[in-house]
């Protein structure tokens, strides 16, 4: 029988983050797992807005709510999706049935991916790849594949006139208590976290040639990004990119944690039946 968790969720308003740019916050796992994983959203309101990614779909009420806080349905043009993962995508017909005149960005690998589950028309549809520019009406925003990724549609998003970057799925880490900054996590603790959600994420990181990922990561640091958002890590401000990017850099050789196994379902399921 499905089973509904009746723990208290922490609820953040929208964070803004730079000029007219607005994360839009949501988690998992707090108060049943032992990490809480940020799940966010952004939104740019420029003369053209752009919602970045749009959840999962089981937080759409609250996902919606926060998005049209920050802008009208109406007035949503665009609505980019990094990559083709549930909680990127959990929103994105439902938005587009909300906001009659945005386009949504993907690509076509992205559509074949998404197969029946994409209910938006061709016509509603524009493809743009890693590297390509999509220009906003007041400002141009970069598609740049993040360094970790675990879908093979992945592509960050670059803001040239705030200078902030969305990371999709790389910079990602874990949360001891709902925060909206990587400054109020535990410095040793966001250290020993984004290498481990690194090597969840991107198994495949073991098997690269080294020089080859650097560059990756270079291509992100040669941004200069003024803050680095992403779907699964509080906002990193100017002031702790370079930590981020050392962090991934080094994620290759780190020794990580293992992921959650039997007996964490065990522990969650315990909470569960005690909160019947
Ligand atoms: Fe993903
Ligand atoms: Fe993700």
């Amino acid at each position: 029988m499905a089973q509904t968790i009746t723990h208290t969720k922490t609820r953040l308003e929208p964070t803004r983050i730079a000029a007219e740019t607005f994360i839009i916050h949501n988690q998992e796992g707090e108060g049943v797992a032992p990490v809480i994983l940020p799940l966010n959203s952004l939104v740019i309101r420029g003369s053209e807005p752009v919602v970045v990614d749009t959840g999962f779909a089981h937080s759409r009420d609250e996902f919606l709510a926060d998005v049209f806080s920050v802008v009208e349905p109406e007035d949503i043009r665009w609505v980019f999706i990094s990559h083709d993962d549930v909680d990127h995508t959990g929103n994105l017909n439902a938005l587009m049935e909300a906001a009659p005149n945005a386009t949504a960005i993907i690509d076509w690998f992205m559509m074949e991916r998404m197969g029946g589950t994409l209910q938006v028309s061709p016509l509603r549809q524009r493809w743009v790849r890693d590297g390509e520019v999509v220009d906003v009406g007041d400002r141009k925003l970069l598609t740049i594949r993040p360094p970790i990724f675990d879908s093979p549609t992945t592509r960050g998003l670059f803001d040239t006139t705030t200078g902030v970057y969305w990371s999709s799925d790389s910079f990602a880490t874990g949360m001891e208590t709902v925060v909206r900054s990587v400054t109020d996590i535990d410095p040793e603790y966001w250290k020993q976290g984004m290498p481990t959600f690194n090597r969840w994420v991107s198994p495949w990181l073991e098997l690269v040639d080294d020089a080859k990922f650097q560059k990756t990561v270079d291509r992100i640091e040669q941004l200069g990004a003024s803050v680095i958002a992403g779907c699964h890590t509080p906002a990193i401000p100017r002031s702790h990119i370079a930590a981020a990017l050392e962090a991934t850099r080094q994620s290759p050789y780190a020794t990580v944690l293992p992921q959650p196994d039997q007996d964490v379902l065990d522990q969650i399921q315990l909470v569960m039946m005690a909160a019947e």
